[in-house]
């Protein structure tokens, strides 16, 4: 097709991308052509270039217009057919004009704040697709045992009485802080009392309510590289500057952060189950972080977001045991050994920050819902969550052991999984012929949810990883196994070079 036949270059108007910056071309793109159909400059039905004219004509990789086009494809905002062309989509997809601002008009102006718009333009932590194989932290909620939540929620509501329905302590339901301390101390030789242990509103508030408590803007703070977008969001929000420490397979190299930020305030670390690589930290490094903190009077934030799930090794104990300095805060989460939409979570703290904690959920909201909490407690205290934990281990087992045998049978000799030794999810590690960013997004479009190990890096350009993340936990062997050969024959099908 001649160029000149194609307008939309016209109607686009200028489009600025910053060829030296650390966003990828193909994402500047995106977001530029995704806004021009958001504010109407391309028009439901219009035919967009061939990729080859637009890149020719903007001097753009061929590439990198294809990712940028299958990207608006598999969000809903073109059309394509083969052999006719890609076209705005007829009917948008959710939550566009009129309803959410597009970024770029927050940008312009709704009056935020620095910081505010920092968290506004923060990468989305992607909570939709959750119902598709291999969608990231999500339990099997098939096997929850709801009915007995349902009473005792009732029977909690009911016995509770009318202390339940006034003012709770901002620090959370005594009984259940007493029962968590209780279980941290004995499984994840936590040392902590009660008093120390703090419910909030999932680990991601918790996280926030830490980052404003400790940093000040401009502080450094230690994040993983690559690592979980929301620990990043958390700490931006509270204006810190991030450092990105590299992991290897022992964890945060904490040699290369005190060469690229040993001034920082706090670190922030997955010990456990690095977030997305799947390490355990070693031994050795786990000393070296509690000695550079204890000499700095740094924090470290022990993010312990899926431990609970391990299956090999000898029993892990948490980070903040070893610490003899009072540095550690561990943060925990009930999202993945309950369910996400429950939104409880436990932060422990030293004694000393019990105090400005309680007076900072005061001021920001008043603490968590208590009638969740006192059914919570409920299912400790009466030895239903024990039960439940021991039955998804081995559920969970017994599937990671079939996605792994599906991806070697699959994969044979082309690409292989990490599994680490615990959590939700395996690492599909790509040759670097196969770029994860452009199988994700064709993934999407034949319903996987399979989000790419670049992104999850902070300049999102795939130099330190290539890979795949594969939830496990939600579906069975046999979905697993066919969406794992669904996936293969994409990376067949992808054009080369
Ligand atoms: C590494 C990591 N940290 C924190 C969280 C937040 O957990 P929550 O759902 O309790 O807010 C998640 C959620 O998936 C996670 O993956």
């Amino acid at each position: 097709m001649a160029r000149a036949a194609v307008p939309v270059l016209s109607s686009l108007g200028p489009v600025a991308l910053d060829r030296a910056g650390a966003e990828p071309l193909h994402r500047q793109l995106y977001r530029a052509l995704r806004q021009a159909v958001l504010d109407g400059r391309l028009r439901p039905g219009e035919r967009l270039p061939p990729s080859r004219a637009l890149a020719a004509d903007w001097g753009l990789s061929r590439n990198t217009v294809v990712t940028a086009y299958d990207t608006l494809l598999a969000e809903g905002y073109v059309t394509g057919r083969v052999g006719a062309g890609t076209f705005v989509a007829a009917s948008l997809p959710d939550a566009v004009p009129g309803s959410i601002p597009a970024r770029d008009e927050v940008r312009r102006g709704v009056g935020l704040s620095v910081r505010g718009r920092v968290l506004a333009e923060a990468p989305a932590i992607a909570r939709d697709r959750v119902g598709r194989p291999f969608a990231l932290g999500t339990p099997d909620l098939g096997v929850f045992p709801f009915a007995l939540w349902a009473q005792l929620l009732g029977r909690s509501w009911r016995q509770g009485g009318r202390p339940l329905a006034t003012e709770p302590d901002p620090l959370g339901h005594a009984p259940l802080r007493a029962e968590i301390a209780a279980y941290l101390r004995a499984v994840r030789a936590v040392r902590c009392e009660p008093e120390q242990v703090v419910i909030v509103s999932g680990a991601q508030q918790g996280l926030a309510l830490l980052a404003q408590l400790l940093l000040d803007p401009g502080d450094e703070a230690w994040v993983e590289e690559p690592g979980w977008p929301g620990n990043r969001a958390a700490l931006l929000g509270a204006g810190a500057r991030l450092v990105p420490v590299p992991v290897d397979g022992e964890g945060i190299d904490v040699a290369a952060g005190m060469a690229q930020g040993a001034g920082a305030r706090l670190a922030l670390v997955t010990p456990s189950h690095q977030f997305p690589l799947g390490v355990t930290m070693s031994l050795a490094r786990r000393l070296r972080l509690l000695d550079w903190a204890a000499a700095r009077d740094a924090w470290i934030v022990e993010d312990d977001y899926d431990s609970e799930f391990r299956y090999a090794g000898p029993p892990l104990a948490a980070l903040q045991g070893l610490d003899g300095a009072g540095r550690v805060i561990y943060v925990g989460s009930f999202s993945k050994v309950m369910f996400p939409a429950l939104r409880l979570g436990y932060v422990v703290v030293p004694p000393d920050l019990v105090e400005p904690v309680r007076a900072a959920r005061r001021h920001f909201d008043g603490g968590t819902s208590v009638v969740p909490q006192a059914a919570l407690h409920r299912f400790l205290a009466d030895g239903h969550f024990a039960s439940h934990l021991r039955a998804m281990r081995s559920l969970y087992a017994a599937k990671r052991t079939a996605i792994l045998e599906s991806i070697a049978d699959a994969f044979a000799g082309f690409a292989t999984a990490e599994a680490g030794e615990a959590g939700m999810h395996v690492l599909l590690r790509l040759p670097p012929d196969c770029p994860d960013h452009m199988l994700a997004e064709r993934a999407a479009r034949i319903g996987l949810t399979t989000p790419a190990l670049s992104s999850y890096h902070r300049d999102a350009d795939g130099t330190t990883g290539n890979g795949l993340l594969l939830g496990f936990a939600a579906h069975d062997p046999a979905m697993l196994d066919r969406a794992v050969r669904d996936l293969a024959r994409l990376v067949a099908e992808l054009p080369k070079g």
